[in-house]
């Protein structure tokens, strides 16, 4: 049974949630909750408790809860954080980092995921502050589902800012819950070394400009993530990325290619070595060490070398080659064969394909692969290719280091 834990917050829409508890324990889950203060003007914990069949909790500072629970327990205690109605308020406070109430207490002690339905006016919405807060909760990792566009309950208002309706909300929900394979898996990568790279490099061509790529390293961190919720010892060597630390996982940041190879010589032996930075091609042959200058000697051309191939590096070394080499490739077109070409020339034991053109439409017409936070992969290996649903970067994440585990003899089966 999946555990879900519900925090209600103050808006119009709460009501809705009366409907979503009954609709999630229909679906065999089971659903804590806990609401904010100004929830309890919309709807009363009476009613929501007779619906959960259990306690609502409403405050830090109930002693009874306290000694019972916990926050920090409730904080934990759960596969899933759902925030519904997710009110301009407590969006900033988890975009802020508060900890002022047991809603916002829970929500920066908890380590689970966490999924928000955004509900407010659609001023509220647009607001460069609630504009702000939600780029910086998405690059956190929080996944939103909604707002929807129509009516509000104000006469007149109309715009992005409606609480998606239940059965999205339900999907949503779903989409976000460990599978029963994936509880299975806890502790499965105890006692690995899972080494994994992420994010774009940066190679300068003077010392204020440099090529670089779109790369966010969302999927390579969700990766170290997820093995180190397996229990590994994971290196995570990252290039220039605006996303946080992955918990429990050790980072060594580098700017080049060359640096990045480097750092990963340095980190190995490891059972399983994961490349899924987007490392550049190539490289300016000769960095000025001044500024370049328009002017008189007119465009300057830029010779190219090409950089070191650190996941061909280390898939052929002879000596300490982790057990299990994966590649990713990041294509525009024909992404199988591509896939499976490199696999062959860069002899990787898999590669994790996806699509990254602008018009693939994975997670949505705007995000995309790069930046965005779901990602459509195949999996190719040598003996055939497994097409995986679209799903968020964590999910695919973990699924893959479920996969590694398996590949190198580790399984919970008779555990
Ligand atoms: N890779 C690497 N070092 C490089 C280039 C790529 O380790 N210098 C790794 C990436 O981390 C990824 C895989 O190789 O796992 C494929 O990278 P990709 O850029 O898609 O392929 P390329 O080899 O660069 O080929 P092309 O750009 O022609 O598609």
């Amino acid at each position: 049974m999946n555990r879900i834990l519900l925090i209600i917050g103050g808006g119009i829409a709460a009501y809705k949630c009366l409907d979503l508890i009954r609709r999630l324990r229909e679906r065999g889950h089971h659903v804590r909750v806990v609401m904010t203060r100004a929830a309890t003007e919309f709807i009363t914990p009476l009613s929501v408790g007779a619906l959960t069949n259990e306690r609502v909790f409403t405050d830090l500072f109930d002693l009874d809860d306290e000694r019972e629970i916990g926050h920090i327990r409730l904080a934990r205690d759960c596969d899933l954080v759902v925030v519904a109605p997710g009110t301009a308020d407590l969006m900033a406070k988890m975009a802020g980092g508060h900890a002022n109430d047991l809603a916002s207490t829970i929500l920066l002690a908890s380590d689970k995921p966490v999924l928000i339905a955004p509900a407010m006016n659609p001023r509220m919405w647009l607001n460069p502050a609630t504009r702000r807060n939600a780029a910086l909760l998405s690059a956190d990792g929080v996944t939103f589902v909604g707002p929807g566009v129509g009516e509000m309950a104000e006469r007149g208002e109309a715009g992005p800012g409606r609480l998606v309706e239940v059965p999205e909300l339900v999907e949503a929900i779903e989409r976000l819950l460990p599978t029963a394979t994936m509880k299975d898996a806890d502790g499965l990568l105890a006692g690995c070394h899972v080494l994994v790279t992420s994010g774009p490099t940066h190679e300068p061509i003077d010392p204020v400009r440099y090529i670089a790529n779109r790369s966010s390293g969302k999927q390579g961190h969700a990766i170290a993530a997820a093995a180190a919720a397996l229990g590994a010892r994971v290196t995570l060597v990252s290039g220039p990325v605006a996303i946080a630390d992955p918990v429990g996982v050790l980072v060594h940041r580098v700017e080049t290619a060359a640096e990045m190879m480097e750092a990963v010589r340095g980190a190995l032996p490891a059972d399983v070595a994961v490349f899924a930075a987007a490392v550049a091609d190539w490289r300016v042959d000769r960095a000025a060490s001044d500024k370049i200058k328009k002017g008189a000697q007119g465009v300057p051309k830029l010779a190219l070398i090409e950089n070191p191939d650190i996941l061909k590096t280390i898939a052929s070394g002879r000596s300490g080659r982790p057990k299990l080499v994966i590649g990713f490739a990041a294509e525009t077109s024909n992404v199988v064969a591509h896939a499976r070409e490199k696999l062959r020339t860069k002899g990787a034991d898999w590669i994790v394909a996806n699509d990254v053109s602008h018009d693939s439409g994975i997670g949505g017409s705007q995000s995309g692969v790069m930046g965005g936070d779901a990602n459509l992969v195949h999996l190719v290996r040598a003996d055939g290719v497994e097409s995986w649903p679209e799903a968020s970067k964590s999910e695919v994440a973990r699924r893959l280091m479920i996969a590694a585990a398996g590949a190198i003899g580790k399984s919970n089966k008779g555990r």
